[in-house]
């Protein structure tokens, strides 16, 4: 019998696993702009940066899967000004990063309700969904407008349609993963927050529900690819056991 779920993360000779889902709570933009005298979106397009960054070394640490929280369900409630900038920021990265997406071989998609955002936004979601939908050496999944409880609260809803229509009698937990935003997606392994928050503030509660996690006080702005690598060594060291002995 498998003891772990053919999803998981990469199990090395030692007993050891390396994450190949790896999914980031980019927290501390704001913070990091406040104490330099800077407005928070200076911050915001800091992180930005790093998003790229990321992107490009990812692949050499052994990730397949990247998934970014990048807005939250609960972030309009932030001034106009700030929810307008972080559009801004999400418009231009997608434009600007579309070749060199094409380049690397990054696969581009978008979780969270898509009804809320501008439908000039949501023109640019799906056409680089399209582009990017041949590309194999990265998953790139970032959260917008993403809360897990509107997620399950929406699967729930598309559930219910499979059901009414008579496809599933007695469902499983397969069918409602299925009918999530991350439908196709494996668990994530390994869940980072940075900032130094130790909360999870409605990222992924029904995927990372067998993730690591790794709390570290570094900034987003801050967060480097070496920063990465050292969380992915070490936490490779762990064993885990998915319930088993
Ligand atoms: C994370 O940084 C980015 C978003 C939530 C959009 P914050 O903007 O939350 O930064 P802090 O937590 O205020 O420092
Ligand atoms: C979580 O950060 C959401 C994102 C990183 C997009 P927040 O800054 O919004 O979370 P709280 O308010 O500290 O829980
Ligand atoms: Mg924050």
């Amino acid at each position: 019998m498998a003891a772990i779920p053919a999803d998981a993360a990469a199990v090395t000779a030692d007993g050891a696993s390396r994450a190949r889902h790896v999914a980031i709570i980019m927290d501390g933009n704001g913070r990091w702009a406040t104490e330099r005298g800077w407005p928070r979106l200076v911050g915001h397009r800091r992180g930005a940066e790093r998003v790229k960054q990321l992107v490009k070394a990812a692949p050499d640490m052994g990730v397949e899967w990247l998934t970014l929280y990048a807005f939250s369900t609960e972030n309009w409630k932030r001034s106009t000004a700030e929810v307008l900038g972080l559009m801004g920021i999400f418009a231009r990265y997608i434009r600007r990063e579309a070749d060199a997406m094409a380049a690397e071989g990054v696969r581009m998609r978008f979780i969270g309700g898509r009804d809320r955002l501008d439908p000039a936004l949501r023109d640019l979601f799906s056409w680089i969904e399209a582009r990017t939908v041949g590309n194999r050496r990265l998953n790139l999944t970032v959260a917008i407008n993403y809360g897990g409880r509107d997620e399950l609260a929406r699967a729930a809803a598309r559930l219910a349609g499979r059901i009414a229509r008579g496809e599933i009698t007695h469902p499983t937990e397969a069918d409602l993963a299925a009918c999530l935003d991350t439908a196709g997606h494996p668990d994530p392994d390994l869940v980072i927050r940075t900032s130094g928050e130790t909360r999870t503030s409605n990222f992924l509660p029904f995927q990372a529900a067998y993730a690591e996690y790794e709390f570290t006080p570094v900034l987003w702005p801050d967060f480097t690819p070496a920063h990465l690598a050292e969380i992915l060594d070490r936490t490779s060291q762990r064993q885990r056991r998915f319930g088993g002995a």
